[in-house]
């Protein structure tokens, strides 16, 4: 089983940036400790601060993979590319954001992207990713069962 994470523009300073919002740790520390949770799985972690480079990442990801968790960042409410490449690509994908975009400014309430995706995590910090890959597991078992593939 394959599942890949797409973190997109300032992401790759977590840890550094705003810490009171998006918490101490940087993503590679806490990409250890899911690896090591998830070690039956294949887990790939990708990182981009252009777009483009995140549109080329889902269309050949999106047709191989079993799942993707995808924090895009403020490209989540802007990007209508973003969304449409959601859109065309099979595999599921979970929206998940660290912060409360809710609780936050209004242009953060709303994404381009959670209607595409298959669901959103938001606001339960670096656990959301946890959560959502827990899900998509869960998720593809359930589909091999219906398959009769188990
Ligand atoms: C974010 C929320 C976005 O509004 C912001 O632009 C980010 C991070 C989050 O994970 O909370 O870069 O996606």
């Amino acid at each position: 089983m394959k599942i890949l994470i797409i973190n997109g523009p300032n992401l790759n300073l977590l840890g550094k940036r705003e810490p009171d919002i998006y918490g101490p740790r940087s993503f590679e520390e806490y990409l250890r400790e899911l690896t090591a949770h998830f070690h039956h799985i294949h887990l790939e972690y990708f990182q981009s601060n252009h777009e483009g480079m995140l549109l080329d990442k889902l269309h050949q990801a999106g047709f191989d993979v079993d799942g993707i968790v995808l924090n895009a960042g403020a490209l989540t409410h802007t990007s209508i590319a973003l969304a449409d490449a959601v859109a065309a690509i099979p595999a599921p994908v979970v929206e998940v954001h660290i912060s409360n975009v809710h609780a936050r400014e209004s242009f953060r309430h709303h994404s381009f992207l959670a209607a595409t995706c298959t669901g959103s995590i938001v606001g339960l910090g670096l656990e959301g990713y946890h959560l959502a890959i827990e899900w998509l597991v869960r998720r593809a078992g359930a589909v091999r069962k219906i398959e009769g593939k188990e």
